[in-house]
């Protein structure tokens, strides 16, 4: 189930012209499932309407402590109360400043000062007013005090200007929320999870190179997933054309060497690595410094050697959960059994290579180290990498100490 499901999230808009942009944060949130209260300051409504944010929250939206609904008037206070997350954004300077010093002149600063839950601020300006000594003390202060700060983007401004003050794109802000909820409710948080993914990328020459169908998509959901249940994840990734998901570390990487290099650094603090990545068996065995030219030759013998297997000859490290991926053609329980032993892993996750491979659903069967066998339904990959993650949660606690 979405971490988003019946939560509450209190959602404050404030004065900066990218507020339009929110609206589309609240949309995602309450179709993630997330039940979004919303509180505009009287700058925000000059800028964007409340029957906007009433609309895509099938809620009423909160502007002015004094004229909530008769029900609401003695409690205000429960929006703080019963938030599990507060997010301000965009949070202009002013909100920023006044809730650095503690003022509760309005609705949303009085929610802030009076919540436990975690706030989570987003802020959105003219790129001097960022940069200001003032906004930059007053943001050290919210970090200082626990609240977390989501950095603006640079590129274009809405006054002919460039710099940094830019508000995050909503799906970065919602990949946020999702794991500052899941760090506080999640199954993994306090774990470290690291996920590869993709193809890897074998250069014959400057210009080619051998490398398979993988498109990165059950690697990126996993890690996704494993994020939102509030894992710090690392997810390594050969080259996909796939958006890199937001509030992880990415480490980009092209060859199997690489990715080795980049799995073992990441392993050396993880408690689970899921080794989902197509690495190539093979490497040329040179690369050409130039590109190979056709001429006069009618064919090419490219002499390949061994990569080596990054899962199997991971040294083995109490207090890491191995898990691995056997994408068959052909008799898939009894290869991944074998490849289960042979690397030595906690568990392994079993499909038919054809079927899946850069398809969008898939089907898989799941074998753990005492031989139990249970086969998930036929489902997004997104559905499964949440079903995989919440099998790896039941098995960890023989191995992974707390
Ligand atoms: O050895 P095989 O490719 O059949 O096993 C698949 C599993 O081993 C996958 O989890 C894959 O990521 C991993 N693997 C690896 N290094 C390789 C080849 C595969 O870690 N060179």
């Amino acid at each position: 189930m979405s971490i988003l499901n019946n939560r509450r999230i209190v959602l404050g808009v404030c004065g900066s012209i990218a507020a339009y942009k929110v609206a589309e944060l609240a949309r995602r949130l309450t179709q993630g499932g997330a039940q979004v209260d919303v509180i505009m300051t009287e700058a925000a409504q000059q800028l964007v309407g409340k029957a906007t944010f009433q609309a895509l929250t099938g809620r009423p939206v909160f502007d002015d402590m004094w004229s909530l609904p008769e029900h609401h008037m003695v409690e205000h206070i429960a929006l703080a109360v019963q938030a599990h997350m507060v997010v301000i954004a965009p949070a202009t300077a002013n909100t920023l400043a006044r809730i650095a010093t503690g003022m509760c002149d309005d609705l949303l600063t009085t929610t802030v000062l009076a919540t436990t839950a975690p706030v989570l601020c987003v802020p959105a300006m003219n790129v001097q007013m960022y940069a200001a000594a003032a906004t930059q003390e007053n943001i050290a202060i919210l970090r200082g005090r626990g609240f977390s700060v989501l950095e603006p983007e640079e590129g274009p401004m809405a006054e002919p200007m460039v710099g940094k003050g830019r508000l995050p794109e909503p799906e970065t802000i919602e990949g946020e929320i999702r794991s500052l909820l899941g760090k506080h409710h999640g199954a993994l948080r306090g774990r470290r999870v690291v996920v590869t993914a993709g193809a890897t990328r074998e250069p014959i020459d400057p210009i080619r190179f051998i490398s398979n169908r993988s498109s990165g998509m059950m690697g990126y959901a996993l890690a996704t997933a494993a994020r939102d249940m509030g894992a710090d994840v690392t997810l390594i990734s050969g080259p996909t054309s796939l958006k890199t998901p937001s509030a992880m570390t990415f480490v980009p990487v092209e060859t199997a060497l690489e990715m080795r290099d980049a799995v073992e650094a990441a392993c050396s603090q993880a408690h689970i690595l899921i080794m989902n990545a197509a690495v190539a068996d093979f490497r040329p065995e040179s690369v050409h410094d130039q590109k190979i030219k056709k001429n006069g030759t009618d064919g090419l013998t490219l002499n390949l050697v061994r990569n080596p297997d990054i899962l199997g000859e991971l040294a083995y490290r109490h207090n890491l959960f191995k898990v691995g991926f056997a994408a068959e053609t052909e008799n898939m329980l009894e290869n991944a059994q074998d490849k289960l032993e042979r690397k030595e892993l906690h568990m392994i996750v079993a499909n038919h290579a054809v079927a899946t491979m850069a398809q969008s659903m898939i089907q898989v069967t799941l074998i753990d180290r005492n031989g139990a066998t249970t086969s998930l339904p036929q489902q997004s990959k997104q559905q499964t990498a949440i079903a995989i993650l919440d099998a790896i949660v039941t098995r960890l606690s023989p191995y992974i100490s707390t």
